[in-house]
């Protein structure tokens, strides 16, 4: 039996955590990224069945008891994590009470998940409900998508409508939109309540001059959708840096023949435009 550290989910979560940073989208340790495993798939493999060390965590996350997250470690670089992943992420097992975690492989050196862990796993929790193949939350920040923050109304239809009209890719991967929480502490529960209540509704969830949340059933799926958001950004600051005057755009004749090619299921209140939600006045 191969050990752990030879799996796929190893390589694809050393591969994906590259690919962010390589993105600069996560700079020194910035980002975070969890990717749920079946107790199949974990035991598929060695040097997964014992107890290394227990983990407190700070809420209860009983619900997700006996479940497997493969997680990146707190303060970690992900510029490094594909060097050193027996270092820098971990495999966890949430314990049955719910109040801590078992490792059972990598972080190696004393390290502990990411200090965003309750964020996740709320998120987690909440995807699980709408989504019973939900498997990822990554936490990274994008630099377009973090930029408009700051000039753009901190309105989910807002940021939806404007990002759907930047490119036809966008309400075709992100047909509910996208969910803007209000500017909080990071690495609280706080904001992981706020965010998995938005989980509810959207797979992304903006935290403002900060970041982004975002979930999927795998690892390319996640990554791919803050890229197409991201994408959407990059081209809304670029109109800015043109001079920022908008002659023409995607209409909303042209989302609803989006809709139909596609067979989409968008969100019908964003759908719906009005004078404060509009990039084209
Ligand atoms: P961690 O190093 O604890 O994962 O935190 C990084 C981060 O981006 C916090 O929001
Ligand atoms: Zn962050």
């Amino acid at each position: 039996m191969k050990d752990f550290i030879e799996s796929p989910y190893v390589r694809d979560m050393a591969k994906t955590t590259n690919n962010l940073y390589r993105h600069g989208w996560d700079e020194r340790n910035g980002g975070n990224v969890s990717l749920r495993l079946t107790k199949e798939e974990v035991e598929a493999f060695s040097g997964t069945d014992k107890v290394l060390r227990e983990i407190p965590i700070k809420f209860d996350a009983s619900e997700l008891a006996g479940k497997y997250y493969l997680v990146t470690g707190t303060g970690r670089y992900f510029k490094n994590m594909i060097d050193y992943p027996e270092r820098d992420m971990g495999l966890v097992r949430i314990s049955d009470a719910g109040n801590r975690v078992d490792l059972m492989w990598g972080f190696n050196d004393g390290g502990e998940p990411t200090s965003e862990f309750p964020a996740h796993l709320m998120s987690h929790i909440e995807r699980l409900k709408q989504n019973p193949n939900q498997r990822v939350i990554m936490h990274c920040h994008p630099t377009n998508l973090v930029a408009m923050t700051f000039t753009v109304p901190l309105s989910s239809k807002r940021f939806s409508r404007t990002l759907w009209k930047m490119h036809p890719e966008s309400i075709v991967v992100f047909p509910e939109g996208i969910g803007v929480i209000p500017y909080m502490c990071p690495g609280t529960n706080e904001i992981g309540e706020k965010t998995a209540a938005k989980m509810r509704d959207f797979r992304v969830v903006v935290w403002p001059h900060h970041g982004v949340f975002a979930a999927g059933d795998s690892l390319d799926e996640t990554y791919g959708l803050v890229e197409t958001v991201e994408k959407s950004a990059l081209i809304y600051t670029t109109i800015q840096q043109q001079g920022g005057v908008i002659l023409q755009s995607i209409t909303d004749k042209d989302f609803r023949d989006l809709i139909k090619r596609f067979d989409l299921k968008p969100n019908e209140e964003f759908l719906t435009p009005d004078a404060a939600t509009e990039l084209v006045k």
